[in-house]
């Protein structure tokens, strides 16, 4: 198949390129468009055969539900059972944006979509271009990250070309993702709000909006046993790069004296080696590559470029990453929780002079 690959100003979208997409959307197949979050990988939500298609093309395990993208609030009626109270502060406060919210189902939104679940995840982008090709298409667009099962979510097109290229119908560059990390999930379905995945809308923000909200325990720590993620697409593999990945935890100075004796070591046993530091700590480091996330005073940097810094040390081919990590509070919840995945729970404390934490 050979993919389209045009570009769209978040500014004026071009009025073709949103009419193509739609087009390719209504007839049953998929197109990758810029989101505030991340890219997405749209099919008819409403069209079994066009969900299966998406689960192909991102080599997706099928029992992992799709969200449905709407570009008006008066959309979800058809595509929800039922929106609580709760759900209405949360819609009020963050929509449109990067918040996702989980509903009973409606009849209509098919098995394909949820993964055999009874309930429906639904999103309403901020993001011009998404929202243009989602109103011109008239129909929920299911939308998951535009990468290969368990790469990095992409932030630029050139990432989802990357992954999808031959795969996918066409691709609409708007440029690079504001965010870089996925949405923030909410289950509204049951009684208290809880968080299934942690993004730009923090827990604080929530709370502000809506009293008091639960938070999926498998957030944080190493899913096991029946301790698992109410997400389904959380149990699995994720944002890993080809490089294994070691988080690194202690104080600044610990933490490089750490990973230096560590580096040095390994790069004279003949290994690649990365550190992922940040704008303040980039300089204490001795590696083959050394790539800085941004300033620690600026967390949404921080979060923007982590994808975009993990798919540079895969094309850089580094045998082992070493990464700092953050405060677990605010947007850094998000940013740890996307880091645990990536070093699927591999960590080192440097107070104990490098033992596995
Ligand atoms: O920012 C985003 O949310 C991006 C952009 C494209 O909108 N989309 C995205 O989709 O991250 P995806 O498919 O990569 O992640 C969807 C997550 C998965 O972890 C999935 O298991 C969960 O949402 N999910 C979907 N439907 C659900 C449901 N009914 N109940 C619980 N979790 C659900
Ligand atoms: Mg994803």
């Amino acid at each position: 198949m050979k993919t389209i690959v045009a570009k769209a100003d978040p500014a004026h979208p071009d009025a073709e390129v949103i009419r193509k997409a739609a087009e390719i959307l209504r007839a049953g197949g998929l197109v990758a468009f810029p989101t505030e979050t991340v890219y997405g990988l749209g099919g008819n939500g409403l069209d079994d055969a066009a969900c299966k298609k998406i689960y192909l093309a991102k080599g997706r395990p099928s029992d992992n539900p799709l969200i449905l993208h709407i570009s008006e609030r008066e959309e979800l009626g058809k595509i929800v059972r039922e929106v609580s109270p709760a759900a209405k502060k949360l819609m009020d406060a963050f929509w449109p944006g990067p918040l996702t919210l989980v509903f009973p189902k409606a009849d209509i939104v098919p098995e394909k979509a949820t993964g055999g679940l009874d309930t429906v995840a639904v999103r309403f982008p901020s993001h011009p271009v998404a929202r243009a090709i989602i109103r011109a298409a008239g129909l929920p667009v299911a939308a998951p990250s535009a990468n290969s099962s368990g790469k990095p979510s992409p932030t630029r097109a050139s990432h989802v070309e990357f992954d999808l290229a031959g795969k996918i119908d066409m691709i609409v560059d708007g440029g690079a993702a504001e965010w870089g990390l996925e949405s923030t999930i909410v289950d509204v379905s049951g009684d208290i709000p809880m968080i299934l995945r942690p993004g730009a809308v923090t827990k604080e923000m929530l709370e502000e909006a809506v009293g008091s909200v639960a938070v999926d325990p498998a957030i944080l720590s190493k899913p096991e046993g029946d301790f698992r993620p109410k997400a389904p697409g959380m149990k699995y593999t994720h944002y890993a790069p080809k490089a294994e990945v070691w988080l690194v935890r202690g104080s600044r100075e610990a933490v490089a004296a750490c990973i230096n004796r560590l580096a040095e070591a390994e790069r004279k046993a003949g290994k690649v080696i990365g550190v992922m530091a940040t704008a303040e700590t980039e300089e204490l480091y001795n590696a083959d590559a050394v790539l800085s996330l941004g300033s620690r005073e600026k967390l949404e940097e921080i979060g923007s470029n982590l994808f975009k810094t993990l798919r540079k040390f895969d094309f850089l081919g580094m045998d082992k990453v070493y990464a700092e990590v953050f405060p677990e509070e605010g947007e850094g919840m998000a940013i740890m929780n996307r880091l645990n995945k990536a070093a699927g729970y591999r960590a080192i404390d440097a107070e104990k002079k490098g033992e596995k934490a």
